[in-house]
């Protein structure tokens, strides 16, 4: 793929601020962005510009009929002074499934990544070497063509822009969440896009979270409409753990998102002889007998598994009649904590990853 740069003038270009302060998420923004536009079937016009607006019709599908799709990966510095990108092969896969639901035109795979290396090799000094700290990598995709028909818009931009953050949730990962269990809100069903990171999962979820806010909780556990299993936990796919420290996961559905952790954690698992033991196995959890082997000591902890967060345990339930279940001590329990440090450590590579996790962003040219 052959992409245009137009960089700013180095005098130009702010720097990561300095600070021993854990940074926000999603807040700061680094100099450049890269931009394509999908125009009569083809994508064209690579380029590496300066982060900054991009002109939209009024009438862009996106903006009226949500065609809108992204993902979210992370880039780590090493000791080595290196820059390392995390899986992002499963980011490149992943966007084109979404692609393909709302029927938006694939991005090849090995252009993603090309075109995110490049941006990174150009905006590596905004990586922090903080604890909990990575550069968030932002691809999306979204619909300009100016037109009210409800049908695929003919036109696209892909763009991905880079966010040097601290922890997701304040506090980072020894903060146990209240959840919510809902069953007036749903997040996905059936045969919808629920599979997909689409804008309109993520503003379908906007009412459930504030609703769990009111009621004292930090986020919102889904169920599937019609059989009361666990889907998702807020943004995130939800675990808990058995007392023998088996790690146990939803059974990936049509409504599920396949986070990219929680199919790490599986594959780690699966392939052994790491310092870290992982159980782990997926299945179908129906919320009455996880309410039942909480409350019978069977299932100690509980969390959920996403790119931004990584582990973000949970401490206590709240069922919508106000009963309020513990879960272990109610607070961050050692196997979380065991994994959530040896999957941190494992990216910003201070502990072993299988081969081909971590891909280094080169310096170009
Ligand atoms: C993730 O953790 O994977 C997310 O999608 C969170 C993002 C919406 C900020």
């Amino acid at each position: 793929m052959n992409i245009r740069l137009e960089l700013l003038d180095k005098p130009q270009w702010r720097a990561l601020p300095e600070t021993d302060e854990p940074l926000p998420f999603g807040q700061l923004r680094t100099n450049h962005m890269f931009l394509m536009n999908y125009r009569d079937g083809a994508w064209t016009d690579a380029r590496i510009v300066p982060y900054g607006e991009i002109a939209l019709m009024p009438g862009a599908t996106c903006l009226h009929y949500g065609q809108t799709i992204f993902e979210g990966a992370k880039a780590f510095k090493h000791d080595d002074g290196g820059i390392y990108l995390f899986r992002y092969e499963k980011n490149c896969e992943r966007l084109n499934h979404s692609a393909r639901n709302l029927c938006m035109p694939e991005v090849p795979a090995a252009d993603q990544m090309e075109a995110t290396l490049r941006l990174l090799d150009i905006e590596r000094d905004w990586c922090p070497n903080m604890p909990e700290s990575s550069l968030y990598v932002r691809p999306f995709m979204f619909a300009t063509q100016d037109s009210l028909g409800v049908k695929p818009s003919a036109g696209y931009i892909y763009c991905i822009m880079l966010s040097p953050a601290g922890p997701y949730y304040p506090g980072g990962f020894s903060n146990a969440v209240r959840l919510l269990i809902t069953t007036r809100y749903h997040r996905a069903v059936s045969g919808g896009t629920g599979t997909a990171k689409c804008g309109g999962n993520y503003a379908a979820s906007l009412q459930a979270q504030e609703y769990a806010k009111k009621l004292g909780c930090g986020q919102v556990l889904y169920l599937d409409a019609a059989n009361r299993t666990i889907e998702e936990v807020g943004t995130m796919n939800h675990y808990h753990v058995e007392s023998d420290g088996t790690f146990v996961i939803p059974a990936f559905n049509d409504s599920i998102l396949k986070s990219v952790t929680s199919r790490s954690v599986l594959e780690l698992a699966e392939m052994g002889g790491l310092p870290l033991e992982i159980k782990a196995r997926q299945e179908t959890i129906f919320l009455d007998k996880f309410i039942a082997d909480v409350k019978a000591g069977k299932i100690v902890e509980a969390g959920g598994f996403g790119t931004a967060a990584v582990i973000s345990p949970v401490g206590a339930y709240l069922l919508e009649d106000g009963t309020e279940i513990a879960i272990g001590d109610g607070r961050v329990g050692p196997h979380s904590r065991a994994l959530y440090e040896y999957y941190a450590n494992m990216q910003i590579g201070r502990r072993p990853a299988p081969a081909g996790w971590l891909r280094k962003v080169e310096k170009y040219g």
